[in-house]
Formats: structure tokens, sequence, C-alpha cells
């Protein structure tokens, strides 16, 4: 093997498997605190409902990271993106997400308990965002209106997936290589909507630098922790703006990218944000998703889909899962052309017909 192999293998694990520890440590911290507050107040065996349906098992879990991590790993062998920097910030930085993390934990068992996810609709909000967008969504303090909130997101993301939510992310780049392959990338536009914090346009400038990149999100505070995150690269702006109205022209854009954001959209919404999707992209470009896996993709994980929106307030997650995007992007005019497994998401590929 190529010392360089060897070099690109050792520093791969060097950054991610530490990582990987950090949250995995906080997750099982996490379920010990739960497990200790819930007995203090409800002493009988915890019944989960999974509705009989399969769970995996912590070996399997493990291994189907580990195949993400490979998969990944191949990626930047292939040449597709550069070693990945997951730009977590400086250790005092991340110190301070984790006690933001843990501090925030009672708040939110008192939300999940109560059921209480309607926290940031007020007088003021509710003239200024829509409705179904003014909730606790997961339960989280501040929902997507507070810099707090934003602040403590990719440690909250982080912990649920066991350090894989940013590997996750990069299973798009490869999508996104086939259609910028070749091109001129100076001359190629990319929209990300939804875009949060910004790390998925991190990765994306990481492999193209030059590419003119825009991120929407209806967070201002989000929005704002994004141009910071972002704020050393170049060609990449920011707009404050709905995915089901985007204030971009149409067949503006090479490709369109969402990560995460379709589970939590109403079905009605959810239909306008994918034909807006499709009108601005340009013909032959693509539109990719990534998303958690829906019904029928992982069966042996089919019990997660049932646990996932008891635990997490997701009050769309459900009719999420069993959403036909084929036949939703079709009706747009955009064609299903793969479907990618990446752990617990898939990656999910559109084109726009060429004229
Ligand atoms: C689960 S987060 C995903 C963030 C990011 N894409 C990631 O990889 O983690 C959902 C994001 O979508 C934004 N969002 C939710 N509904 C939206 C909508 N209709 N239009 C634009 N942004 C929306 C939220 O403000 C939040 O930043």
């Amino acid at each position: 093997m190529p010392v360089s192999r060897i070099v690109t293998r050792v520093a791969y694990g060097v950054s991610q498997l530490p990582r990987v520890a950090w949250y995995v440590g906080h997750g099982l911290a996490l379920r010990q605190l739960s497990e200790v507050t819930r007995r203090q107040e409800d002493p009988r065996p915890r019944r989960r409902a999974y509705a009989n349906k399969p769970v995996p098992d912590r070996v399997r879990i493990y291994g189907d990271m580990a195949k993400l991590f490979l998969q990944d790993l191949a990626n930047v062998e292939a040449g597709i993106y550069p070693l990945p920097a997951d730009h977590d910030g400086s250790l005092p930085t991340v110190l301070r997400r984790s006690r933001l993390f843990f501090d925030d934990l009672p708040a939110i068992h008192r939300r999940r308990e109560r059921g209480a996810y309607n926290e940031v609709l007020t007088e003021e909000t509710r003239r200024k965002r829509p409705h179904y967008y003014l909730q606790n969504f997961h339960f989280q303090s501040g929902g997507w209106m507070t810099d707090e909130s934003a602040e403590t997101y990719d440690t909250q993301v982080e912990v649920l997936f066991n350090g894989t939510a940013n590997a996750m992310r990069r299973q798009a780049l490869p999508q996104l290589q086939e259609v910028f392959a070749g091109r001129d990338q100076r001359k190629l536009r990319l929209l990300d909507i939804g875009c949060g914090t910004g790390r998925f346009l991190d990765f994306v400038k990481q492999a193209w630098p030059r590419l003119l990149v825009t991120g929407l999100d209806m967070s201002e505070a989000y929005t704002r922790h994004a141009r910071h995150h972002l704020k050393h690269r170049s060609r990449t702006s920011f707009v404050i703006g709905k995915a089901e109205a985007i204030p971009l022209p149409d067949n503006s854009q090479e490709a369109v990218t969402s990560i995460f954001l379709f589970h939590e959209l109403p079905p009605r919404v959810r239909r306008t944000a994918l034909g807006e999707c499709a009108r601005v992209l340009k013909p032959g470009g693509r539109l990719i998703l990534v998303d958690s896996f829906q019904r029928g993709d992982q069966p042996d994980y089919e019990g997660l889909i049932e646990v996932f929106p008891q635990s997490y307030h997701e009050p769309y997650f459900l009719s999420y899962v069993k959403e036909d995007f084929s036949t939703l992007a079709a009706n747009c005019g955009l064609t299903l052309v793969r479907s990618v497994k990446a752990f617990v998401s898939k990656v999910m590929v559109f084109d726009k017909s060429s004229p």
C-alpha cells in the first residue's frame, strides 16, 4: 500500500474516531441521566413503543456506522472530496457546547413529559413565520428561533447520530460530483435549502472552493451561525427565506441540496418546496435530498421509525416515512435517479430533464 494511502487512513481515523467516541459518550451519559430521572418520577419498568417492529442491537448499529465511515474514506481515496475537516471548533468551544447540551437537558425533559412543543409560538413570532415552523422541534429550547438553539444544534444532532451526522451529510457529495465533474466550478451554482448552521455547505466548499453557493433558511439565528461558520469562504451567501417560496429566479441553479429538512415539513409544504426546487434548477440540474430512511428501506431498523417521533417532537415524521418521493418529484418534472443508503439516512437523487 502506498505511503500516501496509509497517511490518509491514519489521518482519517485520528480525526473521526475521537469524534465518534465523544458523541457516543454524550449519548451514553444522556441515557443514564434520563433513566435516573425517569425512575425517580415513575419506578415502573420502561415500556418502549416499538409496535412490535424490529430494532437493531448495538453491534448492528456500530457495524452500520463503520460501513458509513468506510464509504466516507473510500470517497476521499477516490478523490471525490478531500480529507474532511469537521470544524467542530477549538477545545474550549467544543467543551462550551457540551456544557450547553447538558444544561439544556432538564428543559427538554420537562417539555417531553408535558408534551409541550409550542413555546416559540407567540404574538410576535406568529406574524413573522408560518405556524408549522413555530414549534419546538425535538423539544429543543428556542425552536429554530434563538442563537442558543443554533449554538447547541450540532452537538444535539451528532449525539443523536453517534457522531455520524457529518459523514451522512457528506454522502451527498459523490452525487454532486457527477454533475460538476469536468466543469468550471466558478460558473456553477448550488443552493442548499434549510441550510441550518452551514455544516453541509462547509463540506461543499472544501470540495469545490470556487463554487457559488447560497444557503437558504427561515431562521435568522441559524443563518447567522452559518455565516459565521463559513466566514472565511468566498462566493458564499445566505438568504433568510422559505423553502416553499425560494427567492431565486427560475432555472438558475446547477444543483439544489437539502439535508434533514423534508421530514420536518408538513405534507403540503413538502410538495410546494419540491416544486420550488424543480423551478430554480436549470434543465439538466440535480436535486439531492439527504434525510431519514423511510418505511421499508431498512426492515431491521423499522422499530426506530415508531420510537423516534415519540422521543423527539417530530410532528411530520410519520407522514414523511411513507411519502412517495418518486411520484412527488415526477409531478414537478424531476426524475428519481437513485437512492443511496447512508447509515440511518438516505441520499435521494433527482434530475431535472434537459430540454
Ligand atoms: C433539522 S434542521 C437541518 C439543518 C441542516 N440542513 C443540517 O444539515 O443539519 C432544519 C433546518 O431547516 C430550517 N427550516 C425548516 N423549515 C424551513 C422552511 N420551510 N424553509 C426554510 N428553512 C426551513 C430550520 O430553520 C432549520 O435550520
